[in-house]
């Protein structure tokens, strides 16, 4: 079996770096690994619709936003076909045909449309769009008959929905489809990076992210702003690490190499802890290692960044042929499904 990673994102803002330590790093390192046959990488405009189908110029806007950052954290055309959703009419007609095998009950089950329902106000009356989202994320997947999906957690009831689509289709119609399975970031912290204001979530409408294209001085400025353990008052007082977003993000970002370099008193992250926990740390030296660690990592992709953001005629070029490329793909599953279901009546015709 081939092995295949398609992932991608809905582009409705610029990426942060918890999209950065949550995905995107690990599929610059998956892309270089050598192991794949095919990686496809898709901004999502279509899903991104389900819920901004009001706010088109947005969506339109942030293609090339997120087009740019892909390319600027090592994402490699020559390497990974960079795809737009819409320009592949396949994925809707799979859509389609797999919206007969799930229930309604099964997508109002969904814990991520369901946080996402309550967060939205759409309680009262849902868009039907929106909430069979996942079978549209089904045929994004299977249309690439990709095994591998790299994601964050908030993804994994997407890539079971997935799963059972696939499941009941080759049951039904025999086997066609490939089961895919997700990849989640191993360290903990990469899982899900709070905000800088502590909250769960790092998200636009919180205005608590740190954006892979801020300036210098807006990544220092958040840094020293960022909340850290309120018990935490006096250098003296034992403090918390575990819930403390400087030391999340020292955990999702930090190397001893950092340590060696910033703040070579400390071996690495562990001994910093350890010396938080005990007293006698201030939140200041703790917030300006982050900076540092930040600075040093942020600054080639904001460089690499600016440098492709002169020549955006480029970026749609490049979009336009990975998306030819990803359309020849997914008409080809969409062949053998139409096969399966006994509805390719003319594929035989001239
Ligand atoms: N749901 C993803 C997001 O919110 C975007 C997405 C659409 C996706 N289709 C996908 C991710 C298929 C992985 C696989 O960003």
């Amino acid at each position: 079996m081939k092995n295949i990673i398609l992932t991608g994102d809905r582009p409705t803002g610029r990426l942060h770096i918890g999209h950065y330590v949550g995905s995107l790093r690990r599929r610059v390192e998956l892309q270089n690994s050598g192991n794949f046959d095919k990686i496809y990488i898709m901004i999502a405009d279509a899903q991104a619709l389900t819920d901004n189908f009001d706010n088109p110029d947005k969506v339109r806007a942030n293609i090339t936003e997120v087009a740019l950052d892909y390319l600027a954290c090592g994402l490699d055309p020559a390497k990974s076909t960079l795809f737009v959703q819409s320009h592949v009419a396949e994925l809707t007609e799979l859509a389609f045909y797999y919206m007969n095998l799930v229930t309604l009950a099964r997508l109002e089950r969904n814990p991520t449309v369901k946080a996402e329902i309550k967060q939205k106000n759409f309680e009262l009356s849902i868009p039907t769009g929106f909430l069979t989202y996942p079978i549209s994320q089904a045929a994004d997947i299977t249309a690439f008959k990709a095994n591998v999906v790299p994601v964050g957690d908030d993804q994994l009831p997407m890539i079971e929905q997935a799963r059972e689509i696939v499941r009941s289709f080759n049951g039904l119609y025999g086997e066609t489809l490939v089961e895919p399975k997700a990849v989640l970031p191993s360290n903990k912290a990469c899982l899900r990076l709070p905000g800088t204001d502590g909250k769960a979530k790092m998200s636009k409408s919180l205005g608590n992210c740190i954006y892979l294209s801020d300036s210098p001085e807006e990544i220092k400025r958040k840094v020293m702003s960022m909340y850290t353990d309120p018990n935490h008052i006096k250098v003296t007082d034992p403090g918390n690490t575990s819930e403390n977003p400087t030391f999340l993000y020292l955990e999702a970002f930090s190397t001893e190499e950092h340590f060696a370099k910033y703040l070579p008193e400390y071996a690495n992250l562990n001994e910093l802890k350890a010396h938080y926990e005990r007293g006698g740390l201030g939140d200041m030296k703790v917030k300006k290692l982050l900076n540092a660690v930040l600075q040093e990592t942020l600054e080639p992709i904001r460089l690499r960044r600016e440098e492709l953001a002169k020549d955006i005629p480029a970026i749609w070029d490049m979009l336009y042929k990975g998306s030819e490329k990803a359309k020849a793909a997914a008409a080809e599953t969409l062949a053998e499904v139409k096969k399966a279901m006994k509805i390719d009546y003319f594929a035989n015709r001239q």
